[in-house]
């Protein structure tokens, strides 16, 4: 651990474990640190990055936070910080324009994570840190995972074993008093609305979100999601691979069509489910089938944030 703050002080870029997922890290206040990330992830440079801060006090450093809306934000941070729920704010200064991607937001939050905890307040400064896979594909739930994105583009991996979430942070973009949900997440919209009315960002690609692009967390093998994988017949000759929430005694009998099958909860738990989630698609992505179907979890819950990225998944197989 003390290896990975002197090399963030040094201005290199770390792999550390969040709650969520793996965050690839650096400096938030050296451009050329951050630059670095772009260029391990091949993330184009229109696509912002989320700061970590050490706690909540650091929070005015790095964003400014008008009256309206001061005391609902009071009131998410000590309600969810620690956790994964990521604010969109208006930027300070301090703040390069390359982390934002010229914005005037910031997206920022503070992991749960023990040892991210730990480094970035050894760090005393905010880090900035996106998922550590390569852009647009399924980011990293494990060391191992990242070792497979970038392992060869980066000095140094913290293995903290599985990310307790398994999908990236809500992001939660405040204004006048609501809150828009940018990126749905393990902060489920039930429990936002208690602190506000809440929205759904809908028109994903317009510019207060450039990298809420709809093809996201995709694996190399194609991937197509249904409703009832039980109808589904694999086209002859054809191996495929199948994900669903959780079996039941039809969808067991219908076993011997899959090629690998993965089954994110045999207790029918969300949050469970999400954990397994980007584990699986990589799993079935690894396991050589020629297609991966994935059946859509129930809307409701962290279900929604499921369906989300499978979603994203198959947009890129159009
Ligand atoms: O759980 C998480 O949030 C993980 C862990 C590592 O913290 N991080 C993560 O970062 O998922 P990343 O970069 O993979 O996803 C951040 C998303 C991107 O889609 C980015 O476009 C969006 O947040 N974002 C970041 N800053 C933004 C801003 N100022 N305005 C709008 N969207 C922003
Ligand atoms: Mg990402």
């Amino acid at each position: 651990m003390h290896g990975a703050v002197e090399l963030l002080r040094a201005g290199e870029i770390v792999a550390l474990p969040t709650e969520t997922v793996y965050g690839l890290a650096a400096d938030a206040l050296n451009a050329a640190a951050v630059a670095k990330i772009f260029q391990a992830k091949e993330r184009p440079k229109f696509d912002p990055l989320i700061v970590h801060l050490s706690h909540r006090a650091m929070l005015d450093r790095v964003a400014s936070i008008q009256d309206p809306d001061a005391e609902l934000v009071e009131r998410l941070t000590q309600a969810f910080w620690p956790g994964p729920l990521t604010l969109l704010l208006e930027k300070r200064e301090i703040i390069p324009d390359l982390v934002t991607a010229g914005l005037e937001t910031i997206a920022v939050r503070v992991s749960a994570h023990p040892i991210f905890a730990q480094i970035v307040k050894e760090f005393d400064g905010p880090l900035a840190a996106p998922s550590a896979n390569r852009f647009g594909r399924i980011s990293p739930t494990q060391a191992a995972d990242v070792l497979a994105e970038i392992g060869e583009r980066i000095p140094f991996i913290v293995d903290g074993g599985s990310t307790e979430h398994g999908i990236e942070s809500t992001i939660v973009r405040i204004a006048a008093g609501e809150l828009e949900i940018m990126r749905q997440g393990p902060i489920t919209a039930e429990a936002l609305t208690k602190f506000g009315k809440v929205r759904h960002a809908h028109d994903q690609s317009k510019i207060i979100a450039p990298g809420q692009s709809t093809s996201h967390y995709a694996p190399r093998t194609k991937l197509v999601v249904v409703d009832d994988i039980r109808s589904f017949a694999p086209a002859p000759g054809k191996r495929v691979g199948a994900l669903f929430f959780r079996e039941t005694p039809v969808s067991a009998a219908s076993r011997y069509k899959f090629a690998a099958t993965r089954e994110l909860s045999a207790r029918g738990d969300f949050r469970e489910a999400a954990a397994n989630l980007f584990r699986f698609m990589r799993e079935l992505d690894d396991a050589g089938v020629d297609l991966i179907v994935a059946q859509l979890v129930p809307e409701e819950g962290i279900g929604c944030a499921i369906n989300d990225r499978l979603r994203r998944a198959a947009a890129k197989f159009p």
